[in-house]
């Protein structure tokens, strides 16, 4: 990518101004927009916008995203190909020429945050993104942060790259009126829930968090245009906190029912039972569900952000680590289960073909990141089982950040073949009793037969 430095003449305005002049552009959707990193998070965003009217331009490094866009194809399975069509009709454009963000009233950042393996943040995404940005930004522009990351980010990490990094030599607004040159800054967290469909995107109310008080009112007047309600807070680092808080509170009550189903399976209690009469009580109680693990990209990543940034503090997240600690052990129990139903019908693991449903991390969705499903497999592998996988999203498993399977999709062909058939995900495409009927062994993890008596069932 070839970085060209604007050199154009500026013409002195003052922040007041220059805020006063987003605004307008947001609320009257004159405004350009753009996205940068066009994923799970990304492209819906830029769809949004484009459809209230924007002018929107997606950026990002992956040009096989961008030739897609540009051919009208999608690569996200819930997003048809008629909707990126009618999105371009629109003027919706992609692009991996950063030297266009000079173009844009609004820049959102929606790139990964990933951890490293040994679980501590991994900002380069972000800080590459910056980096990228940096010499093209321009006055009057507003700049949010939605990656999700640790309080702090944003103020400490992101805004001196992006006054360091620009030949302009702006800096971020600070609630001075007559300030010139001022770019403005804010954090804004993406609280989408992929597979939910009983909720819109703009029915789902958006947090946002300047750097200022100008920042603040220009993000949620940007924000405004498309999601009903925007909760503005004091900072970037209390919507940091916000989006953290969040996921560890599904985080901790997803490891507190792990660890209950684990006391109720040796008690031979169903813990399915239990929390389906528990959600009867009409206040204080929320249900969360059992399963074989964690996954996707938030609730088993983002929490180890907040961990690993309160040691900077000598404070240690107890809750975070034991919650991560029972939940990373559940694909483990799973393997542990399956072996031990193998032993009751005479069977060893080593040398068993066992069937895995479903490997992306939640059901009817195409994500594969943090998936269980790859830990069973792996660790069936290692015990010399022959494994194979079905899964209606992913004809093929390859190389991952963490994984290198090489594995295809076969068919539910034949299931008496195998000598277990293990339910990692509970699909709805998936015909529960037909595979009962087939399988010479189920282990479900999902509690996907209920309702389904055979002895051949194990619930785990
Ligand atoms: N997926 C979700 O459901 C979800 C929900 C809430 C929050 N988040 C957060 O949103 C952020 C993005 O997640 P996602 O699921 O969309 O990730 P993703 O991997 O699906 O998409 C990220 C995109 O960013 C692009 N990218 C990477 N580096 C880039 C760079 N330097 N410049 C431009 N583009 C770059 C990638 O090519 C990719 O297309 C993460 O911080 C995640 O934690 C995700």
């Amino acid at each position: 990518m070839q970085t060209v430095i604007s050199t154009c003449p500026i013409t002195p305005r003052s922040a007041t101004l220059l805020k006063e002049e987003a605004i307008a552009r947001f609320r009257s959707k004159t405004a350009s927009v753009g996205i940068i990193g066009l994923g799970y998070v990304g492209l819906p965003l830029a769809l949004l916008f484009n459809e209230e009217g924007f002018q929107v331009t997606g950026f990002d490094i992956d040009s096989t995203k961008i030739d897609m866009l540009a051919s009208s194809r999608s690569y996200i399975c819930r997003i048809p190909e008629t909707e990126i069509a009618l999105a371009r009709d629109r003027g919706l454009q992609a692009t991996t020429d950063f030297t266009r963000i000079s173009e844009m009233d609004a820049i959102v950042i929606c790139v990964p945050t990933p951890l490293t393996k040994y679980h501590e943040p991994d900002l380069s995404f972000v800080t590459e993104t910056v980096k990228s940005i940096a010499p093209h930004i321009k006055a009057g522009q507003l700049i949010v942060l939605e990656s999700t990351t640790y309080p702090g980010t944003t103020d400490q990490v992101v805004l001196p790259l992006l006054q360091n990094g620009n030949p302009l030599k702006l800096s971020v607004s600070r609630n001075n009126p007559q300030a010139e040159n001022t770019f403005f800054l804010a954090f804004s967290p993406e609280r989408e829930d992929p597979g939910n469909n009983t909720i819109a995107r703009s029915d789902i109310p958006k947090i946002v968090g300047g750097v200022d008080g100008y920042a603040s009112e220009l993000a949620t007047a940007l924000y405004s245009s498309i999601f009903h309600r925007v909760v503005s807070v004091s900072s970037p680092t209390v919507a940091e906190m916000t989006k953290l808080l969040e996921n560890i509170y599904r985080c901790v009550n997803i490891a507190l029912v792990n660890e209950l189903k684990l006391l109720c399976l040796r008690m031979e209690i169903d813990i399915w039972e239990v929390i389906a009469a528990a959600s009867t009580k009409p206040f204080g109680f929320q249900s969360f569900y059992p399963g074989p693990g964690l996954g996707g990209h938030c609730i088993p990543v983002d929490p180890f952000y907040l961990s690993w940034k309160a040691k900077e503090f000598d404070f240690a997240t107890r809750f975070i680590e034991l919650a991560g600690e029972i939940n990373m052990a559940m694909p483990y129990h799973i393997v542990e289960f399956i072996a031990e139903a193998l032993n009751v019908r005479s069977k060893a693991l080593r040398g068993s073909k066992v069937l895995i449903l479903g490997v992306s991390y939640k059901k009817d969705v195409d994500d594969l990141r943090e998936s269980p499903a790859i830990t069973i497999i792996e660790a069936l592998q290692k015990q010399g089982a022959f494994v194979h996988y079905n899964d209606p999203y992913f004809p093929k498993i390859g190389k991952g950040r963490h994984y290198d399977l090489q594995m295809q999709c076969v068919t539910l062909e034949n299931l008496g073949q195998y000598d277990c058939v293990v339910i990692v995900t509970d699909h709805s495409d998936y015909d529960y009793q037909q595979i009962v009927n087939e399988a010479q062994l189920v282990i479900d993890t999902r509690n996907a037969t209920v309702g389904i008596c055979s002895p051949r069932i194990v619930r785990c």
